[in-house]
């Protein structure tokens, strides 16, 4: 009978792991701060990802364009992510979309 009720309980965990992995990614804990987006890139990959995502997509663009620091744009990194007066033009002058 123990061994049934271990078995149950199995059950029971991997029904709670379903429904928390098809849960959306935007809604968990690590969405983006920002919900009205000015860039493509951004908007996209807090879709997918939320910030993590949002966070991979900025530093390949960084790289990409040969930006040395996310504090050219960034007064402020995790968890705000505050943009400078001019770091959404520095993006788009960058050819960000
Ligand atoms: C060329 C300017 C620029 C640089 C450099 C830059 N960012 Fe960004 N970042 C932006 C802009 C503009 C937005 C807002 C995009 C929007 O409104 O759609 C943003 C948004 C973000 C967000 C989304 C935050 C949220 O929750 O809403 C994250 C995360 C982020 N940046 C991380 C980084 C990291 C990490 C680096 C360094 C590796 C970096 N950024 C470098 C311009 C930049």
């Amino acid at each position: 009978m123990a061994k049934l009720g271990m078995f149950a309980s199995l059950i029971a965990l991997c029904a709670v792991f379903g429904i928390a992995t098809t849960s959306s990614p935007a809604e968990s804990a690590d969405a983006c701060v920002r919900k009205d987006f000015k860039t493509e890139l951004v908007k996209n990959a807090c879709a997918k990802g939320g910030q993590a995502e949002a966070k991979d997509q900025m530093k390949a663009f960084m790289k990409d364009k040969k930006i040395k620091s996310c504090n050219q744009c960034h007064s402020k990194l995790a968890p705000s992510y505050d943009l400078k007066p001019d770091g959404q033009k520095q993006y788009t002058d960058a050819g960000g979309k």
